[in-house]
């Protein structure tokens, strides 16, 4: 099932920040319009997924949705959600998802993903592949026709095998190039404790579950950031892929 949602509150042509906050916001409503009563959600991480956290604490605290409970994908969403009035529970705590909101770095026309810019794919590649039905938000700008064509691959490393898995992403074709901490006082560390490696291929990705599949076979990787919903995985994992245009 696939949602394209137009947005004609946006402004035509119109791709400043206001603008995209607004295009969020308006994602972020529709999608929360699929949540019911007695639901537990998936909350992925990011710009986009905050924002539906903040809409699904407005429905919960007018009262039109109950016992919610949310799994969220790293710390930063389970503090985001705590502050929105949204109660959060362990993935272990749950037998299933009902329903999980996220956002990507890029979406290809066959919906493959590529996500991790947050550095938090690991967990929300569990949680969507967990949740029932997946909703994915992005805008006209993440939709590309090969994946890499403006965004890294992301990958976490265990630290100890970093150089390495460094070595054997080089053979890939890509240049891999471990992630800094904004003050480029070190490396970014995931929630999980490991190290994010960001490899660029200058010329996108050719075959994305050839890749994917490759990089999580290198010893000390524990994920990559290209996600496949290709039509195989679509009997058990029900994609929408909200879609807003601005132009
Ligand atoms: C974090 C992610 C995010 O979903 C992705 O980076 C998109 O973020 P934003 O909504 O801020 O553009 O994968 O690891």
């Amino acid at each position: 099932r696939s949602l394209r949602l137009p947005v004609s509150a946006i402004s035509q042509n119109s791709t400043t920040a206001e603008s995209k906050d607004a295009l969020k916001r308006a994602l972020a409503k529709r999608a929360v319009g699929l949540v019911k009563s007695g639901m537990v959600i998936g909350l992925g991480t990011g710009s986009t997924a905050s924002v539906v956290v903040e809409e699904l604490g407005k429905l919960i605290r007018q009262g039109q949705l109950k016992d919610i409970f949310a799994v969220a994908a790293n710390y930063q969403s389970r503090i985001l959600a705590k502050q929105f009035g949204v109660k959060t529970v362990d993935l272990n705590d749950v037998n299933a998802i009902d329903i999980a909101f996220d956002g990507a770095d890029e979406v290809d026309f066959n919906k493959n993903l590529l996500k991790g810019g947050g550095a938090a794919h690991t967990m929300q590649k569990v949680i969507d592949s967990v949740a029932k039905e997946c909703v994915i938000l992005v805008d006209h700008a993440k939709v590309v026709r090969q994946l890499g064509s403006t965004s890294p691959v992301p990958v976490e490393v265990l630290p100890p095998a970093i150089s390495p898995v460094l070595r054997q992403l080089a053979t890939l074709g890509g240049v891999p190039e471990v992630r800094l901490a904004l003050r480029k006082d070190g490396p970014v560390v995931t929630d999980l404790g490991n190290m994010m490696v960001d490899v660029r291929f200058s010329n996108g990705i050719q075959n994305a579950a050839e890749l994917e599949r490759r990089i999580n076979m290198i010893p000390g990787v524990v994920e990559n950031g290209k996600r496949i919903f290709c039509s195989s995985h679509a009997t058990f994992l029900h994609i929408h892929c909200v879609v807003g245009i601005l132009s």
